[in-house]
């Protein structure tokens, strides 16, 4: 009886702002590094790949870059010329014609790119000059990353306005919205601590100011789309990319949360824990920012068929974004309700061209 009840609600309608979603089974934004290379835009290839998940209640795409500059990954695509809008447009078409809602993630990796990647071979730009310490691959192969150039200040505003042409690109490609990428250590989350951010003007500093960058892209967005129709990505606590925690935590997210909800934006996607490696609600005080935010909660990192179940049904969570196991299975809402068993995810194959990996994993 219970578990009847429980799986009711995951499977249940959910409005996330202006957005009607089937289901409360998400898809994460994942990277597939997979568009056509020489013109980062989305192909036939791609929209297969979409198509076989529009069981989501909501797909979340992959990463994409609002400009060249942005770029970080060989084969991601971009959402910034009227070739890549095209692309997209055949993806959102076809994912709407199966009933499905799709949302574009919008990214610019900040310093984790390389020279390679850059126009013009230019350093990657970053709010100061730390380099990462990573690896980066390019066309030339995996390239250890260099000192990244701390943007100028005025320069801040010409990306605020790649991030207002992105949006009006994925909404002329037919997106239902966007999610501004401010997790994982790319960018945005880069402004955002005190690790990584050693600025002395208006984007550094106080917890004010390093919130402003990130705000003026999610205020282009609702330029764009409205407060409804944009969401952010958040992970307070992720080491990902080496970005180090900000020495207050709970200070920085909390105060980004009071102004997203001051702004109303439709929802917040939280990685809980550390991306990709651990599951956890320590270090932030994530059911908090749920209830000062207001708005829809998507929960995601290493979540379960049960603990996605218990998490929805308790209404400590709006939604549950899946990222591996949707990676590996296109028909996951279907097999959670059934709870029949998944195939495993091949992480040789992550990143790898082709459609070994992406588009073979075979649904019920
Ligand atoms: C192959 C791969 C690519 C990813 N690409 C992105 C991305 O483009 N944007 C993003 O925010 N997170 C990205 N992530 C992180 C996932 O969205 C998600 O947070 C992570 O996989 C944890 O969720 P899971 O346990 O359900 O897989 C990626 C993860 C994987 C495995």
């Amino acid at each position: 009886m219970a578990e009847g009840k429980i799986s009711a609600r995951l499977f249940t309608t959910v409005k996330v702002g202006a957005i009607d979603c089937a289901n409360r089974v998400f898809m994460a934004p994942l990277t597939r590094c997979r568009s056509t290379p020489g013109t980062d835009a989305p192909n036939a290839l791609n929209v297969e790949y979409y198509v076989q998940r529009a069981g989501a209640g909501l797909i979340v795409s992959e990463a994409t870059q609002i400009s060249p500059q942005g770029k970080g990954y060989m084969g991601a695509p971009g959402i910034y010329t009227r070739e890549q809008e095209a692309g997209w447009r055949a993806i959102t078409d076809a994912v709407h014609a199966k009933g499905g809602k799709i949302v574009a993630q919008l990214w610019h990796v900040g310093r984790i790119s390389h020279p390679d990647l850059q126009p013009g071979g230019a350093l990657p730009v970053a709010p100061s000059a730390i380099n990462a310490g990573l690896f980066t691959t390019t066309q030339n192969g995996k390239m250890a990353q260099v000192t990244p150039r701390a943007l100028e200040t005025h320069e801040v505003a010409g990306i605020v306005a790649d991030y207002r042409h992105a949006a009006q690109t994925a909404k002329n490609a037919g997106f239902d919205g966007v999610e501004i990428h401010a997790a994982n250590g790319y960018l945005l989350e880069q402004f955002l601590r005190d690790s990584t951010n050693r600025r002395t003007d208006e984007y550094g500093g106080s917890i004010a100011n390093r919130l402003r960058f990130t705000l003026a892209a999610v205020d282009a967005a609702i330029e764009v789309f409205g407060a409804d129709r944009v969401g952010i990505r958040l992970s307070p606590v992720t080491l990902a990319n080496n970005c180090p925690l900000d020495s207050n935590t709970e200070a920085v997210y909390g105060a980004l949360v009071d102004q997203l909800a001051a702004r109303k934006i439709a929802f917040i996607h939280f990685i809980e824990g550390n991306t990709q490696v651990e599951h956890t609600k320590s270090g932030f005080d994530f059911a908090g920012a749920r209830q000062r935010f207001g708005g829809t909660y998507i929960a995601n990192n290493g979540y379960t068929r049960a603990m996605a179940l218990d998490a929805v049904e308790r209404g400590a969570v709006d939604a549950v974004a899946f990222g591996r196991p949707f990676l590996a299975n296109p028909d996951l809402p279907k097999r959670l309700l059934l709870d029949a068993p998944l195939n495993e995810p091949n992480p040789k194959t992550f990143y790898k061209p082709g459609a070994e990996g992406y588009t073979d994993y075979p649904a019920l």
